[in-house]
């Protein structure tokens, strides 16, 4: 039976906030302020890409749901801490995120700030105690996940380059690619691998599943450059034109709103063509690959 992306993200969406409720310190204990701040963020929807992509890949080699299912709470939690800080005055000065106030808006600059090192700190904490029972791979998993969220071709280092290049109108493609997969990329891309490895993929099959995910993981930030530019606040739950406004470097400024579109099929065409070295079930892997460029919000 062909798989309905939409009740696929959906159930596994249900598993992840059980798993995040379980995972992050309720908002009775104290200081129960950042435990609520922590909450508001990671239960104001979202679409749980990332740890859908690390249960999708986890998946494929039967891994299991109790060592899946924190580590991609994880991910999202290091996500959301990303998110809140994104929006901060200092970087982006969003009000708006995941269809509510940001967090900053609604508890305060210094709140959002300790929020959002609450949240990486707690995914090491999910990490260090639930990802996988092997001490050999959950060692690397937590290597993985660290080196993502770093400063080198990671998550920082991206939105380092991110601000340098806000205004700057002779960014090169290549630098804005590096920008891109830095920021972007890097998490999608550990999200698949730390799900692989966590399922004992082969060299083989890591090497072919991290191809897909550094196109996939590219793919969606150009698609999200595409979103800022051409959907609304309301589809988005963050404040479209944004990225026009303040002149940041994004795919369209550089290249137009068409050849960005045709640049994510192209990554999305990329992905699916790695899949195909792998022989099993990938077909939830190409429904998100799919899903990455043709989504709406
Ligand atoms: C937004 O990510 C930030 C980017 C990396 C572009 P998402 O579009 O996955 O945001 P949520 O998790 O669905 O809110
Ligand atoms: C954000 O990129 C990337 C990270 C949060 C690491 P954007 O600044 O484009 O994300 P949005 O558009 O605010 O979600
Ligand atoms: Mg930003
Ligand atoms: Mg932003
Ligand atoms: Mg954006």
């Amino acid at each position: 039976m062909p798989l309905n992306l939409n009740e696929y993200l959906k159930q596994n969406t249900a598993r992840l906030d059980q798993w995040l409720d379980r995972l992050l310190p309720s908002v009775e204990t104290p200081p129960a302020k950042i435990h609520e701040a922590m909450r508001y963020s990671v239960f104001a929807g979202g679409k749980r890409l990332r740890p859908t992509l690390v249960i999708a890949a986890g998946e494929l080699f039967n891994a299991p749901e109790a060592e899946l299912l924190p580590t991609a709470c994880a991910l999202e939690m290091i996500h959301t801490y990303s998110l809140i800080h994104d929006d901060l005055p200092a970087m982006d000065n969003d009000t708006l995120r995941r269809g509510r106030p940001t967090n900053h808006v609604v508890y305060g600059e210094a709140m959002a700030i300790l929020a959002g090192d609450a949240l990486l700190t707690q995914a090491f904490i999910a990490l260090s105690g639930y990802a996988t029972v092997n001490e050999a791979r959950k060692v690397r998993v937590i290597a993985e996940v660290a080196q993502a969220a770093g400063t080198v071709r990671a998550l920082i280092g991206g939105q380092v380059l991110d601000m340098q290049h806000e205004g700057d109108l002779t960014v090169t493609g290549a630098q804005l690619e590096e920008i891109h997969r830095a920021k972007t990329g890097a998490l999608i891309r550990c999200a698949i691998r730390v799900g692989a490895i966590i399922g004992c993929a082969s060299e083989n099959e890591l090497a072919a599943l991290t191809e897909y995910s550094e196109k996939a993981g590219l793919a969606f930030q150009v698609a999200d450059d595409v979103l800022d530019a051409t959907a609304t606040s309301e589809a988005l739950g963050k404040t479209a034109g944004k990225d026009a406004a303040v002149q940041k470097a994004t795919y369209t400024a550089l290249y137009g709103v068409e050849d960005a579109r045709q640049r994510a099929q192209q990554l999305c065409d990329e992905a699916l063509a790695a899949l195909e070295r792998i022989e099993r079930d990938t077909e939830s892997l190409s429904a998100l690959a799919r899903f990455i460029i043709a989504r709406q919000s």
